[in-house]
């Protein structure tokens, strides 16, 4: 099968998924912005060729460029896991006449309106919301929502340029800080816990399925640096809110009409016991989150996803052994990291819990936390018991320190 992927090399998890597609039979042909010998080692050694084009937002032209390189050969499959590339995908589908999804669905998955629209729609209790396109469009949008509200980018990503505003004054002020944009969405502010709701799916059936949990939630995480974010995949999906989530998850899957391929929910958990729709992706969720999936259950959702795509069966264990988190730290300073403290005693206390240790080494320059979901790097924790590893995650949090000079 020929297949065209967007984005091979980046974000990280880009090339397992590469050579997933590749073991399973697939001829990937990469298609990115970068120049070919910049991409990790493991996507290009498991490509069959590779497109740069200029620039990944001028679509038009990149589909032009790629309609022109493919010259009339076939191609089975676009694939993209990388959010800003889904749109891009289902224009290339449409194109080169490949089946999966296309642009006008892609769209929905995309837009942050005319998703919780669709939603809506289906009787599934979202945010209260408007899009918006100028500065008084916002305040109306603000006055007749109620506030709290927040304001995001209509197709942002990573909780980037997204803000809270309790009264008029706190808006305007963090309208003057907000990057332009032609279009955000304004929403009702939910109060409540945050979880995800990811699968992989083949024909609108759910094959895989698992839920995690942030603590604490990313907006809150994202504007405070000296918090380790946490994600946590949970063992069991059965207790109220997490059961919750998944039926809301099957009902939203079913009103996007999603046929093939990963996804990546998020909901609100209120204090009140009432599950809301927050966002959903046509991709897997980022962070090395499917790195967590696969800590759950000792399978590997990169073939998973892989065979799901190419040959429409699915044959990984669902059963799930382990509750898994991932805790990212941020180093205490700015410049390059010049110590770290605490993990010789974490490792001798906990060392067979944990199960990935990727911090940056010592001589290394810190990364911009605003920037970077991993941060400085991320310890992986995993324990068949919540709450044990949930302590286990918090002794990392507040343990091991990173400082930078
Ligand atoms: N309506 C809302 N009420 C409360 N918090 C919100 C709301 N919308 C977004 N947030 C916060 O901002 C974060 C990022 O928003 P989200 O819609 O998930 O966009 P993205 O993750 O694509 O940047 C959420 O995880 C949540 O913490
Ligand atoms: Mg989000």
């Amino acid at each position: 099968m020929n297949v065209i992927m967007l984005a091979p090399g980046y974000p990280g998890e880009m090339p397992y998924f590469c050579r997933a597609l590749a073991i399973h039979g697939a001829k990937v042909y990469g298609l990115s912005d970068v120049p070919e010998r910049d991409l990790p080692s493991l996507t290009r050694e498991n490509m069959a060729g590779y497109l740069k084009v200029a620039n990944f937002t001028d679509e038009d032209a990149v589909v032009r460029q790629v309609v022109e390189a493919t010259n009339g050969e076939q191609i089975d499959r676009v694939v993209c896991m990388w959010e800003p590339g889904v749109v891009l995908a289902a224009k290339l589908r449409e194109a080169l006449g490949a089946p999966g999804q296309g642009v006008q669905q892609a769209n929905t998955f995309r837009n942050k309106d005319l998703m919780k629209q669709v939603v809506t729609a289906a009787g599934i209790r979202t945010a209260r919301h408007a899009s918006a396109r100028t500065l008084a469009q916002v305040r109306e949008a603000a006055r007749s929502i109620g506030f709290p509200v927040i304001v995001k980018p209509i197709a942002g990503a990573g909780s980037m340029d997204t803000f809270r505003a309790g009264t008029m004054a706190e808006l305007d002020a963090e309208l003057k800080k907000m990057t332009t944009y032609d279009e955000v969405n304004v929403e009702e502010f939910i109060e409540g816990d945050e979880y995800t709701y990811d699968t992989i799916c083949i024909d609108g059936e759910v094959m895989y399925e698992n839920v995690c949990f942030y603590r604490p939630n990313p907006l809150v995480a994202r504007s405070t640096e000296w918090i380790s974010p946490q994600t946590l995949a949970l063992r069991d999906l059965t207790p109220t809110p997490v059961a919750a989530g998944v039926e809301m998850g099957h009902q939203v899957l079913k009103a996007m009409g999603f046929q093939t391929g990963f996804t990546h929910m998020e909901f609100f958990w209120t204090p009140n016991g009432e599950a809301i729709f927050g966002e959903i992706g046509a991709r897997p969720a980022g962070a090395r989150t499917v790195d967590l999936m696969n800590f759950v259950g000792d399978i590997d959702l990169f073939m998973g996803y892989a065979e799901a795509e190419l040959k429409g069966t699915f044959s990984q264990s669902t059963v799930r052994k382990y509750n898994a988190c991932n805790v990212f730290k941020r180093a205490e300073g700015q410049g390059r990291i010049q110590r770290i403290e605490g993990l010789q005693h974490l490792l001798e206390r906990y060392g067979e819990f944990i199960v990935t240790l990727d911090l940056l080494p010592v001589g290394a320059q810190r990364r911009n936390w605003i920037q970077t979901l991993i941060s400085d790097g991320y310890v992986t924790v995993r324990h068949p018991d919540l709450q044990t590893c949930m302590d286990i995650s918090d002794a990392v949090g507040t343990d091991l320190r990173l400082f930078a000079s």
